[in-house]
């Protein structure tokens, strides 16, 4: 949020014309938007550029206006951008701050950059090219967590891990096979991002208030100049629609859910009960009380962070579901959520990125955990299903030398061979070839399974698939 300087200038509003006084010093506090839409000033300033070009497409402009008009905008920019430039407390929001600063560099000339275009088809087309923009910023810090993940994944593509499902130890996995289970869902977001992007590159501008120009401007032209592929089918639409806000709120509260997920379980290696894994001093935090305490806050606040980004999605889809077409002024909440979205993720993206690449995984603790729980027994019902028994049977059969073994406290490849006898004659010696992790590791051959082989394979599938993300990301959308 910017603050916004008090010092006094002649208040421009965009409005006044048909009203006695000024507006309730109440109204003025409530209605204020540029405190937290002011970052959408290059963006403003950039769609100005465009439509100051087609005003003098149209004649509206002559060649020295248009040079005028240009300049100065350029000027504002340059302002804005050193702070020399401030919205005052008198500027309702970003649009009428930027043509004060118009008018103060121009006078009169200043105001005929209005014409034909409306804060409406304005705003709706700031936001798109500031998500746009951010969205591609997301997307990298996205690529990076995932890098780190992948790096990780690459030194442990061999360590078993006792693999769990409702929190109980279950088969034996790859421990890179874990956290590449990780980079999947990011691979997603990253899609998501992209496809969101192809339906968010449609241009608001010249929807005017709501009812198109009676100006002969073209709306494709500055479409294309704005880096967008065509312009709105339907001027009504193109002012009323903020699907792109909750679509991008829907994309980074996902996105949330998937790092939470991620969160929750590094706070669960971390614990002293599991201790798989151990955090790098610069990415763990210690208690003001407990000398040797050592938490993992940023995974903690991962899982926090995701109830600000589904409260965001929340926020805009309550908003928007009653609003009568078309540009109601209730559309001014869809800022904050979206704004606070890309601040969330690039705030918190890069600090799991650093948490990830520098933890010390206990590949030793790993080992020793993964046949913890009976987590071959799966292997004993599949040998005897090779050995034609029906699996109906072979579970049967197996549970009997789990519960033995219970019994007995002991593991299963400590039952000696008349004990597997006891339980079924069909429980040859031979059973002990698949009595190790290595083994049940090594016998998950199918592409996606956790053996080495096809874990290999998915590591340079994904390193693949996340070299060609840098292009797109890099892409920059703020048009000069
Ligand atoms: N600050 C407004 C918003 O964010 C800009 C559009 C205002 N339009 C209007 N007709 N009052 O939505």
């Amino acid at each position: 949020m910017v603050s916004v300087t008090d010092q006094s200038v002649s208040r421009t509003s965009l409005w006044g014309g048909r009203f006695a006084g000024g507006p309730a010093e109440a109204l003025a506090r409530l209605s204020v938007s540029v405190q937290f839409d002011w970052r959408l000033a290059p963006y403003d300033l950039a769609a100005s550029r465009a439509h100051a070009r087609v005003l003098a497409y149209a004649g509206l402009l002559d060649a020295e206006e248009l040079g005028q008009m240009l300049a100065a905008l350029d000027d504002l920019e340059a302002a804005c951008a050193s702070g020399s430039f401030r919205p005052t407390v008198e500027d309702e929001d970003v649009h009428t701050a930027l043509e004060r600063g118009l008018l103060e560099r121009l006078g009169t000339l200043g105001g005929k950059l209005r014409a034909g275009r409306s804060r409406n088809d304005q705003v709706a087309t700031d936001l798109r090219l500031y998500l746009r923009d951010h969205a591609r910023g997301v997307a990298a810090r996205l690529v990076e967590l995932a890098d780190a993940l992948v790096e990780q994944a690459a030194q442990h593509v061999s360590t078993p891990a006792p693999g769990m499902t409702h929190v109980q130890h279950a088969q034996p996995v790859s421990f890179g096979h874990w956290l590449l289970a990780h980079v999947q869902p990011l691979l997603r977001d990253l899609d998501r991002l992209r496809d969101w992007d192809k339906r968010t590159a449609i241009s608001p501008l010249g929807a005017g208030a709501l009812a198109g120009s009676s100006l002969p401007l073209d709306p494709v032209v500055v479409a294309k100049e704005l880096g967008f592929t065509t312009s709105a089918a339907n001027s009504m639409d193109a002012v009323a629609d903020r699907d792109f806000a909750a679509e991008f709120l829907f994309v980074t509260a996902l996105a949330g859910v998937h790092l939470s997920r991620l969160g929750e379980e590094v706070v669960m290696w971390t614990s002293q009960e599991f201790g798989w894994v151990e955090l790098d001093d610069a990415f763990a935090t210690g208690s003001s009380i407990m000398p040797q305490k050592k938490n993992a806050d940023i995974a903690e606040l991962a899982r926090g962070k995701s109830g600000r980004l589904i409260g965001g999605l929340v926020t805009v889809l309550t908003m928007l579901k009653g609003l009568p077409l078309t540009y109601d002024r209730d559309m001014q909440e869809d800022k904050e959520p979206v704004f606070d979205a890309v601040d969330t993720l690039e705030l918190l993206l890069p600090a799991l990125a650093g948490m990830i690449s520098t933890m010390t995984v206990r590949a030793d603790r790993l080992a020793a955990a993964a046949p913890v729980g009976f987590t071959l027994a799966t292997e004993v019902a599949d040998w005897l299903v090779r050995k034609h028994v029906p699996f109906r049977d072979a579970h049967e059969i197996t549970g009997k030398l789990v519960s033995l073994c219970e019994a007995r406290d002991c593991a299963l490849d400590e039952l000696s061979d008349d004990d597997l006898q006891k339980v079924s004659p069909l429980l040859t010696p031979e059973v002990r070839q698949v009595l190790t992790v290595e083994s049940a590791l090594a016998s998950r051959t199918t592409p996606g399974s956790t053996g080495p082989g096809p874990v290999a394979d998915q590591l340079a599938s994904v390193q693949d698939k996340l070299e060609t993300w840098r292009e797109w990301t890099a892409q920059r959308v703020v048009p000069r």
